[in-house]
C-alpha cells in the first residue's frame, strides 16, 4: 500500500509528535485524508485534519525515533486498498498489510515501512476471459468498457471464483484488446481500451469510499445461520446489520465463529480487534483450523482475516474496519453474498478514542469524541443487498460485536452502535453462567427484518411465523409468571399455567439452546428449524385442549413426549424429515388417546 503514484507531492516537516499523531507544516495543498509517509523510514499515515498549512497526521506504523524536522510528503491519493486474486485466506493487518508473508521476511515483528505488498506481484493465476465479451470484440464489434463490467475471471480458491472487473472509476474507452486464456500475475493487464484504459487483474479503491453499485435492493432474503435463535426469532437479512453485544466472556466470539462457519455467504471476512495480543493469536490460529462444514475443506478458502493486535498502532485499528469493508464490497460488486464479522468493535471505538484523546480533541461522552457514531454509520451504512454495476446481485452484511465495559448496554458504544443497526442479538449474563448457550436473550433482542423474510420462510415451512410469535408470547407469559414462582413456588399454580411452565422449558431447551459441539446440533437446516417449533407449539396447543376437557397435567407429565421433544434437535439428522413428520404423528396419536 506504500507504493506512491508520484502524483502532486506535497512535502512538509514534522512539527510535533503525539503518539501515533503527527503535526507536520509546509503541508499546504494537501487534501483531507491523503495518504502521507513520515521521516527517513516512510512511515505511512493518513491526514485526518488541516489547519492552515498545518496537517495533523495520524500514522499506522510504529513512530518511534520520528524527530521533529523530519519530512512529511503527500502520496497525492487517499488511503486505498488492492483489490484482486489473492486476497481470499491471507490475513492482513488494518492496511491490508500481508501479516504472514511480513513475518516470514521481517521476523516476528514487522519492519517499519515495509511496503508488504497486499497481493503477491509474482504469483501467476489463471485468467480465462469472458468467451463472450472476448467474441464480440473479436467479431469487431465497439463494445465499450463500462465500470463494473466483467472482463474475464479467475480461480481464486476452490471455493471462490475472482471476476476481473473493470474499475468502477477511471477506465473509458471502446475495448481494443482483451488477453486470452493464460497465467498472468496481477499486474499484467489483460484487456486494453483505445483511449489507453489497461485493465489489469488487481484494482486500487479508497477505504473511505463506499463503491458504487446500481440500486438498493430490499432485505428480503434471510442470511441463515443455522442458529435457531438467530434464524427464527431474531433473524438477519442478506445485506442486513447485526450487533452483538456482551459483557465478557458471554459468548460474542463464539456466536460469530458459529456465523462465520455456517452462515450461507460466498465470502467471509473477519476482523479481529483483539484487546489483548493473545486474544488475536488464538484468532489467528483457531480460524485457520476451521472446516467450511459444506466443502469439509478450510473456512479460509472463503475468508479474509483482518488481525489488529495490541502492539500494532491503534490508527491501523481505526481504519480496519473500512478496509474490511472494502474489500467485503469488491466481493459484492462480482455478485457474492459476504458477511463481515468486526470483533470487537468496542476496542475499534478505544482506538478511536486515543486518537481523538491525542488530537486534543473536545471529547464527548466516556471520552469517545463527538463523532463516533458518524463514523459507526460510516461503517454500517455500507451494508447493503445490492444490484452490482455488472448487473448481478451481491450483498454484503455486517456483524458487529460489541463488548460494554461491565456488561452495561447503556454505554455509548452500544447505544450509538444500535441506531445504525437492525438486529439486536444481546448476550445475557444470567444464560451464559447457566450455560444456556448461545445465551442470545429472547427479552431484549431484537430484529427489524422479521417482516421482511417472512415471505421467504413460510415456503420453507407455512407456519413459519405462527410459531415463531407463538413462541415469542409464550416466553413473555412465562417472564410475567416467573415473579409469582417466585413467590409462591410452580406447584401452586394451576394446571394451564404450569403448561406455560413446561412448554417455556421445552423452547429454550429444546429449540433455542444449541451445542456448537454437538455433530449434529451445531446447524440446523430451515425446514428442521421450523418443524421443532411447530412440533413443541402444537403439543402446547393439544395440551391446553386437553385441560380443558379436564385432564391433568400430571397425565401430560407422565408422558415420555415432553423429554423427547426436548432431544429432538439432536437426534433427529437435517436432512431426516420423515423422522420429524413420524414424531409428529406419534405425538398426535399419543396426545389424543388420553382419556379422563
Ligand atoms: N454456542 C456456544 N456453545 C458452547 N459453548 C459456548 C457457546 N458460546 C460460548 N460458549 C462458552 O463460553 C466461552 C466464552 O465464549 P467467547 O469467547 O465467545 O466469549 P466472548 O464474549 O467473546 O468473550 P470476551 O469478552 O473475552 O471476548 C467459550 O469458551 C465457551 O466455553
Ligand atoms: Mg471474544
Amino acid at each position: 500500500m506504500a507504493n506512491t503514484t508520484g502524483l502532486t507531492n506535497i512535502t512538509g516537516r514534522v512539527i510535533r509528535i503525539s503518539g501515533p499523531i503527527i503535526h507536520a507544516s509546509g503541508m499546504s495543498g494537501a487534501g483531507l485524508f491523503d495518504v502521507v509517509e513520515v521521516g527517513e523510514k516512510h512511515i505511512l499515515g493518513e491526514i485526518v485534519r488541516i489547519e492552515d498549512d498545518v496537517a495533523v497526521i495520524q500514522v499506522y506504523e510504529d513512530d518511534t525515533g520520528l524527530a521533529v524536522g523530519a519530512p512529511a510528503v503527500t502520496a497525492g491519493r487517499p488511503l486505498s486498498v488492492e483489490l484482486g486474486p489473492g486476497l481470499i485466506g491471507t490475513i492482513y493487518d488494518g492496511i491490508e498489510r500481508p501479516l504472514q508473508s511480513l513475518y516470514q521476511q521481517d521476523g516476528a515483528f514487522m519492519a517499519v515501512g515495509s511496503s508488504g505488498d497486499a497481493l503477491d506481484r509474482h504469483k501467476k493465476w489463471r485468467f480465462v476471459p469472458d468467451a463472450a465479451l472476448s467474441a464480440r470484440i473479436q467479431g469487431g464489434e465497439k463494445v465499450e468498457a463500462k465500470p463494473g463490467m466483467i472482463v474475464g475471471e479467475v480461480a481464486e480458491t476452490r471455493a471462490v471464483v475472482c471476476k476481473i472487473m473493470v474499475p468502477p472509476a477511471g477506465i473509458r474507452g471502446v475495448f481494443s484488446a482483451l488477453a486470452p486464456e493464460g497465467d498472468y500475475d496481477v499486474k499484467a493487464v489483460v484487456a486494453r481500451t483505445t483511449t489507453g484504459g489497461e485493465i489489469t487483474l488487481s484494482q486500487w479503491w479508497p477505504v473511505r469510499k463506499p463503491r458504487p453499485s446500481v440500486q438498493r435492493l430490499g432485505a428480503e432474503q434471510p442470511l441463515l445461520t443455522g442458529q435457531r435463535v438467530i434464524d427464527v426469532f431474531f433473524p438477519l437479512s442478506k445485506g442486513g446489520t447485526a450487533a452483538i453485544p456482551g459483557g465478557f466472556g458471554t459468548g460474542k466470539t463464539m456466536t460469530q465463529h458459529a456465523v462465520a462457519k455456517w452462515c450461507d455467504a460466498g465470502v467471509i471476512i473477519y476482523i479481529g480487534c483483539g484487546e489483548r495480543g493473545n486474544e488475536m493469536t488464538d484468532v489467528l490460529t483457531e480460524f485457520p483450523e476451521l472446516i467450511d462444514p459444506r466443502t469439509g475443506r478450510s473456512l479460509m478458502e472463503r475468508t479474509i482475516l483482518i488481525a489488529n493486535t495490541s502492539n500494532m498502532p491503534v490508527a491501523a485499528r481505526e481504519v480496519s474496519i473500512y478496509t474490511g469493508v472494502t474489500l467485503a464490497e469488491y466481493y459484492r460488486d462480482m455478485g457474492y453474498d459476504v458477511a463481515i464479522m468486526a470483533d470487537s468493535t468496542s476496542r475499534w471505538a478505544e482506538a478511536l478514542r486515543e486518537l481523538s484523546g491525542r488530537m486534543e480533541e473536545m471529547p464527548a461522552e466516556e471520552g469517545f469524541p463527538a463523532y463516533l457514531p458518524t463514523r459507526l454509520a460510516e461503517f454500517y451504512e455500507r451494508a447493503g443487498r445490492v444490484k452490482t454495476l455488472a448487473g448481478n446481485e451481491g450483498s454484503v452484511s455486517i456483524i458487529g460485536a460489541v463488548s460494554p465495559p461491565g456488561g452495561d448496554f447503556s454505554e455509548p458504544v452500544t447505544q450509538h452502535t444500535k441506531r445504525f443497526i437492525r438486529c439486536f442479538w444481546a448476550l445475557d449474563r444470567e444464560l451464559a453462567n447457566a450455560r444456556h448457550y448461545p445465551a442470545i436473550s429472547w427479552v431484549d433482542s431484537y430484529s427489524e427484518y422479521a417482516d421482511e423474510v417472512r415471505p421467504w420462510w413460510e415456503k420453507v415451512d407455512a407456519y413459519w411465523d405462527s410459531a415463531r410469535s407463538g413462541a415469542l408470547e409464550l416466553l413473555k407469559k412465562e417472564q410475567r409468571l416467573a415473579e409469582i414462582v417466585r413467590l409462591i413456588g410452580a406447584d401452586a399454580l394451576p394446571d394451564n399455567q404450569k403448561l406455560i411452565l413446561i412448554t417455556a422449558d421445552l423452547i429454550k431447551n429444546g429449540f433455542l439452546q444449541q451445542n456448537s459441539f454437538d455433530d449434529i446440533d451445531m446447524y440446523c437446516t430451515p425446514a428442521k428449524q421450523v418443524g421443532i417449533l411447530s412440533l413443541i407449539m402444537e403439543f402446547y396447543e393439544k395440551s391446553l385442549a386437553l385441560l380443558k376437557r379436564g385432564l391433568t397435567m400430571v397425565q401430560i407429565n407422565e408422558l415420555p413426549l415432553r423429554e423427547h421433544l426436548a432431544r429432538l434437535k439432536s437426534e433427529i439428522k437435517n436432512d431426516d424429515e420423515a423422522a420429524l413428520i413420524a414424531f409428529g404423528e406419534e405425538m398426535r396419536k399419543t396426545l389424543d388417546g388420553l382419556r379422563r
